[in-house]
């Protein structure tokens, strides 16, 4: 084995020196980076603090869901370690979005998929009428075919922002049911079928 010599010792300690440091500065990056977006997403009052997410903040805030849904982050997080892994990524993304004024959205928001809407605790697919039983509306059976919970009800969660509704309107309906629009009775069940839309 070679003896080191003197001038190799300082050549050693020099390159550690940089490796620590640089390491130390890795870990606080890695930490911002993750850190900020998480404190954004466990705290839904800094939302307010845009203009853009304070009607998104305050219809939350007296929306039904938020007693379970009680973070943003229920609903607009792809639940799993795919969500937590992707979350830092959509949040700057977004935050850079907005910066080179791209596009005017919040950044720690992206579309709530069924299975935020399908997490334990939360929603099944497990629902054939309205809760009144006057309508048709077999959810097993639009799942299948893809049609996603918000299709039919973008506004959860924000009930009144933005005009989104909770519970889809007829017209909702006949995007894709043209050919069914004049059958009543395929989605109305008979009890309390109204002679003509429109009539109380
Ligand atoms: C109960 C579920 C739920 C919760 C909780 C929730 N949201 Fe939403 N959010 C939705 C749904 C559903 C949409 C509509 C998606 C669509 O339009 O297709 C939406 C849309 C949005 C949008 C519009 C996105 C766009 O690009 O149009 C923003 C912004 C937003 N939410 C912010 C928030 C903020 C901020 C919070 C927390 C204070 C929050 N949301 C909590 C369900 C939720
Ligand atoms: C094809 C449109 C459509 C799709 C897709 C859809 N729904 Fe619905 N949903 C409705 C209609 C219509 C009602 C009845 C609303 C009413 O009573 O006026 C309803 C009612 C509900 C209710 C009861 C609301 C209340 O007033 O108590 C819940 C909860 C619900 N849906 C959850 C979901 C979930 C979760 C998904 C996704 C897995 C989903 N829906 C997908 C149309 C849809
Ligand atoms: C995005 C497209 C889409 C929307 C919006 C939509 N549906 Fe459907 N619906 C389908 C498809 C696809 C099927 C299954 C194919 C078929 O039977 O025509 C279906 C089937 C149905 C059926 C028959 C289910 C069965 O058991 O045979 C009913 C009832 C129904 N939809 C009611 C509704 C109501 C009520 C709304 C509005 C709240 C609605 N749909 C909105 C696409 C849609
Ligand atoms: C594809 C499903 C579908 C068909 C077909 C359908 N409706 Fe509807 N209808 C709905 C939904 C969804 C609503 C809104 C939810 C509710 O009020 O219960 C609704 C609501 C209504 C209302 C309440 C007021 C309003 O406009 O919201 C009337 C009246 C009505 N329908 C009459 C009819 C008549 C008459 C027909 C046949 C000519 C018909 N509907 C066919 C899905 C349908």
């Amino acid at each position: 084995m070679d003896e080191p010599t003197p001038a190799g010792q300082v050549d050693g300690q020099k390159r550690s020196l940089p490796k620590r440091t640089l390491l130390i500065v890795l870990a606080v990056v890695v930490a911002i980076v993750a850190v900020i977006p998480l404190v954004v997403a466990f705290t839904p009052r800094i939302n307010a603090l845009w203009p853009y997410g304070r009607p998104y903040y305050e219809s939350w805030a007296r929306d039904r869901h938020r007693a379970t849904a009680s973070t943003c982050l229920h609903c607009h997080l792809e639940p799993g370690l795919r969500g937590i892994v992707t979350y830092p990524m959509t949040f700057w993304g977004g935050l850079l979005s907005d910066a080179s004024g791209d596009a005017l959205g919040l950044p720690s928001t992206a579309f709530p998929s069924d299975r935020a809407c399908m997490r334990s605790g939360c929603h099944t697919t497990n629902r054939l009428t309205s809760p009144s039983g006057d309508l048709r509306v077999d959810h097993g059976a639009h799942a299948e075919e893809g049609i996603r919970c918000i299709t039919c009800h973008p506004g959860a969660g924000h009930d009144g922002a933005d005009g989104r509704y909770m519970r889809p309107p007829m017209e909702a309906c006949a995007e894709c049911h043209q050919d069914e629009m004049g059958d009543c009775r395929y989605c109305h069940v008979g009890r309390s079928l109204p002679t003509e839309p429109g009539t109380p």
